[in-house]
């Protein structure tokens, strides 16, 4: 890591895993004027070629090959969960910079490894918990950092959907290489969230309870939206697609419920921030708004900004930190909270009692 900027230095990188995201993070990397994407891996050599030619890179089958390249500065690990952990650690461990997808790993015990290993070897871990690269994200967590909302005592959040379990019977609903279901999916990107813009809050105690119902028969299962691939018949349904939960920190208390799927045919996406002084509505991944009060008035608004591409953001923010020794925002060091409060809330919801956090 440099301490001074060379603009015209490049990182070479690659992306290790070509699916949804994988091709996220090599759109972001071709349009970084300071990255390369030297390679894109995946075992399946049809989706690593499609990506390799749409971006004019080079397509690898085995992620080693690119860790024995010295050339090589950095990886982006965008793989599904249960590879994380070895991928991400085999990485640091031949000298490259890592970019993680969320969530971290399976559990906090493999995060915790993760994160000696990046300090043992010097090397950046970024995680991908992408909105705290958002601009309404940065927005709010600046108007609640200078004190325009007042103390935020609560905050909750809704990630609701009708029916729209992902890849259903594929690795995205398999508890071992997943880890669970609609909390370490979505919930993750909502905890990360608001622990980042409430000034991360040490978490205390968790009581989560969980849910898996709907799809506990595959071929009935009738979905509205079905991303990650159509379900697989005599695939595996073994996490929650409904998740409630409530968490105590040193900061707001937070409460929320998701649901890949329920018997409800409203979606519902959004956090409410509530401050002494005011309160925001942001909808996840969109606008927000701000209710105030002040001399007997209630207003009501809702800003105008210019909003920057999510993954460019983030894919930057690690190309800076790994050239300009810039820490980032999404080390892993600030994450391992997020991922205490997934272990705490499935500890809770499996032992039907409330979880300390330490
Ligand atoms: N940040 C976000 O908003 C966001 C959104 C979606 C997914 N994700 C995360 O990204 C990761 C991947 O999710 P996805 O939706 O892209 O899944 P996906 O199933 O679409 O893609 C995963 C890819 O990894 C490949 N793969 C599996 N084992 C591999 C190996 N050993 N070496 C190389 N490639 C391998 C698979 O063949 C597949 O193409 C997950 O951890 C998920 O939680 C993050």
């Amino acid at each position: 890591m440099k301490e001074n900027p060379n603009m015209s230095e490049k990182m070479k990188v690659a992306v290790i895993g070509c699916g949804s995201i994988g091709k996220a993070h090599a759109a972001s990397y071709v349009v970084d004027p300071r990255a390369d994407l030297g390679a894109v891996v995946d075992i399946l050599p049809e989706k690593a070629e499609a990506l390799a030619a749409l971006h004019n890179s080079r397509a690898e089958t085995d992620y080693r090959t690119v860790l024995q390249d010295d050339s090589f500065q950095a990886v982006s690990v965008c793989t599904p969960n249960d590879l994380h952990a070895p991928i991400t650690i085999e990485a640091l461990e031949a000298g490259k910079h890592v970019l993680c997808e969320k969530p971290i790993a399976l559990n906090v015990a493999e995060a915790v490894r993760m994160c000696d290993t990046a300090r043992h070897h010097s090397r950046v871990l970024a995680i991908g918990v992408v909105n705290r690269f958002g601009t309404a994200v940065n927005l709010i967590k600046d108007m609640i950092d200078r004190g325009e909302l007042g103390r935020i005592y609560h905050v909750s959040f809704q990630q609701l959907n009708h029916r729209g379990i992902p890849g259903l019977g594929g690795w995205f609903t398999t508890k071992k290489r997943a880890g669970g279901g609609v909390l370490i999916d979505h919930g993750v990107h909502f905890i990360d969230l608001i622990l980042y813009c409430a000034g991360q809050p040490a978490p205390r105690k968790a009581f989560g309870v969980t849910h898996s119902v709907l799809a506990r028969d595959i071929p009935e299962y009738a979905y509205v939206k079905m991303w990650a691939g159509p379900p697989d018949p005599m695939g595996v349904y073994d996490v929650e697609e409904h998740c409630s939960g409530l968490v105590l920190t040193d900061g707001p208390s937070i409460s929320f419920d998701l649901a890949w799927a329920r018997n409800i045919g409203q979606a519902s996406s959004h956090i409410d921030f509530l401050g002494e002084k005011a309160g925001i509505r942001l909808q996840y991944l969109g606008n927000f708004r701000v209710y105030s009060f002040k001399d007997g008035v209630l207003y009501d608004s809702e800003p105008s900004y210019r909003t920057e591409n999510l993954f460019d953001e983030e894919i930057s923010g690690f190309v800076r930190s790994v050239l300009d020794g810039e820490k980032s925002r999404a080390d892993i060091e600030y994450v391992l909270p997020t991922q205490k409060i997934l272990d705490a809330l499935y500890a809770s919801a499996e032992q039907g009692k409330e979880i300390e956090i330490h």
